[in-house]
């Protein structure tokens, strides 16, 4: 949620910023702003909007400096206007800061700011903390730094902060707890950001800073610190991202790139670990923690958004191939209810950025409680890695359009992956299924190349369907929670309402919205459940409701019944998900794409959600 930048160096300042404020904008875009530092001259350009009309708006101004921090944010506090955009300044205007995350007792702070004088010009609680940082500073008669540090200890919250001094032109302060900071280190230059896209150009030596750090930044020297004032070595990183990685590569949208990569990265998800011909199965990052993955009572799986469906596919997966009970839990639920959960419970937490604060909290309590977390994870040195005891990681390479697709297969594969191997582990599964599902496992990034093929036929179904008020979706079996995906993709990008259903839950109230207005896509792919969802084709049919269904090659009964059908290839119906999703992200595509919204950066929505 909201991305943050800063150079400090010998090149102009505000093109870095501004370059990287661009590779950000996914993560929040809904003001952008910059301080730039020239000598003794603190300057602050804000506006409401995305990084374009910051751009305008600073046409013919002085952008000298060799020293910037900015912001894209994502409000929490405070409607998006141009007085709560970032930065934000101390009453006497020296310091400016750019915060990502939430102050949770920013009231408290606040009232007792007011009481000693303080005015504010916005409504954030970022403005409250530059307050109470600038405060202690004249009261202490202490550095920024020391500052900074006494500040952070009163503060309740997650945050990565950045500040420029005006009194201290040469230096940058960071600190971090809860939300990401990576430091690329260049020759006489440092980068800042809240993930490595800003920064893969410049430089691959990086360091990710821990929570309760802090930075103290000059062009040729990174000193971190822990809050208690004691020295910390950094640890460079060498960053395995190419550029490429992050451009659009020709294709319109960053979306339709990444629907277009997911061949590439279910392969690079599964190269390494699955091994077909040689019947071998090999997940370097469980090895240690099989003994208990076999033995668990139970696991619980937990994650937010499209995360949380890929947990539903490998609830049904890991429960049928292992026989251990699985949950699968909404991370923000599970971490407030007082779960009951302890030793001989595994937490496998799934997450596309590995920053989601609510997936986050959730796994520090989990840990806290004495259960093992394993993390199935897309960004390498992500904090959930981090807080991770083990896991695997999922190679589908930086995901940039907002709704997620590509990360969502990769979970998928990786999440099977995990099943089969601890069902061979531990007996529950024939060498023969195995070796089948292995094969299967093999074969799905072509079927899914074959079933991008469809994306003509899918955009003129959009076409068809765009103006609906509304869209039900149903599937049955492991394509259930691939109907709750298809649902929140068209939801996210399209602004169209969306629900997605067990098909045979339908006729326990939904079937109450069916009439001839209704497109019902029905994910009907050949699987054990087969013939109770044509049944459910049929109740919807009898009402008149619209029908367009995902069906499987060779299927003659569901295109006599269906208004419009898309067909994909046949698959074992524990690798299906992976390839019955491709044509839903498309067609949430194409109708978001018809409906002249931005598909890459919807409305409201911020690409990594760093506050609970
Ligand atoms: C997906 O399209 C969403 N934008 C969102 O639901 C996302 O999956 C969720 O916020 C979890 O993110 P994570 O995988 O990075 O933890
Ligand atoms: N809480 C801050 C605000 O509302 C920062 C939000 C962000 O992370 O963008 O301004």
């Amino acid at each position: 949620m909201c991305g943050i930048v800063a150079y400090i160096g010998h090149r102009e300042a505000y093109p870095v910023v501004l370059k990287g404020l661009k590779r950000l904008e996914y993560r929040g875009y809904d003001s952008t702003g910059v301080a730039l530092l020239n000598g003794g001259s603190l300057k602050v350009y804000k506006k409401k909007g995305k990084v374009a009309e910051l751009e305008d708006f600073v046409l013919g101004k002085d952008l000298k400096s060799h020293i910037s921090i900015g912001h894209t944010r994502w409000a929490t506090h405070g409607e998006p206007n141009d007085r709560n955009a970032h930065p934000q300044l101390s009453g006497d205007g020296k310091l400016a800061m750019v915060h990502n995350g939430i102050i949770e007792n920013y009231a408290q702070l606040k009232q007792e700011l007011l009481n000693k004088g303080h005015q504010f010009t916005s409504d954030t609680d970022t403005e409250v903390l530059i307050h109470f940082i600038q405060e202690i500073k004249s009261s202490n008669q202490c550095s920024t730094e020391e500052a900074v540090r006494i500040a952070l200890k009163r503060v309740v919250g997650a945050y990565v902060i950045l500040i420029v001094d005006e009194d201290d032109p040469d230096t940058l302060i960071a600190a971090r707890k809860g939300s990401p900071l990576v430091i690329g280190v260049g020759k006489g230059e440092h980068f800042l950001a809240s993930d490595a896209s800003p920064i893969v150009e410049y430089t691959k030596e990086v360091v990710y800073v821990n929570d309760y750090e802090i930075a103290i930044v000059k062009a040729d020297e990174l000193i971190l610190k822990n809050i208690s004032n004691e020295i910390q070595t950094p640890y460079i990183q060498k960053l395995d991202m190419e550029l490429a990685a992050i451009e659009k590569g020709g294709y319109a949208h960053f979306m339709l790139k990444e629907i277009f990569e997911q061949p590439q990265t279910i392969f690079d998800s599964l190269r390494g670990r699955l091994d077909a011909k040689g019947g071998k199965l090999t997940l370097g990052g469980l090895r240690e923690h099989m003994d208990l993955l076999k033995e668990a009572n139970r696991i619980i799986i937990v994650a937010c958004g499209t995360s949380w469906h890929a947990g539903l596919v490998a609830e049904y997966m890991i429960e049928e191939l292992c026989r251990i009970p699985v949950e699968v839990e909404y991370a923000s639920e599970f971490r407030y209810r007082n779960p009951v959960v302890g030793k001989g419970d595994v937490i496998i937490a799934v997450s596309q950025s590995g920053e989601t604060a609510d997936t986050l909290v959730a796994m520090e309590s989990a840990k806290e409680k004495g259960a093992i977390i394993l993390g199935v994870c897309n960004v390498v040195g992500s904090s959930i890695a981090r807080l991770s005891n083990g896991g695997v990681y999922t190679h589908a390479g930086p995901e940039i359009g907002v709704a997620s697709t590509k990360a969502f297969t990769a979970q998928l594969a990786v999440l099977s992956l995990i099943g089969l191997k601890i069902a061979q582990e531990k007996g529950t599964i024939t060498a023969q299924r195995f070796q089948h599902l292995l094969d299967e496992l093999e074969s799905v990034s072509e079927k899914v190349a074959t079933a991008l093929q469809l994306n003509a036929q899918i955009k003129k179904i959009a076409e068809k369907y765009k103006d609906a008020r509304d869209f039900l979706y149903l599937g049955r079996g492991y394509n259930f929670p691939i109907a709750l995906e298809g649902a929140l993709k068209l939801k996210e990008i399209s602004y169209i309402h969306a629900e997605g259903y067990p098909a045979a839950e339908m006729k326990h109230g939904p079937i109450a919205l069916v009439d001839e207005q209704l497109p019902v896509v029905f994910v009907a792919t050949k699987d054990s459940y087969y013939e109770k969802i044509v049944s459910n084709i049929q109740e919807i049919k009898a009402r008149k409701g619209k029908v367009l269904a995902v069906t499987t090659e060779g299927d003659q009964v569901i295109p006599a019944m269906a208004d419009d059908v898309i067909v994909v290839p046949e698959a074992d119906e524990l690798v299906a998900p992976i390839i019955s999703v491709i044509p839903l992200q498309l067609l949430a595509y194409h109708i978001g794409v018809l409906k002249g919204y931005d598909v890459d950066k919807p409305r409201n929505l911020a690409k990594s959600v760093t506050v609970e």
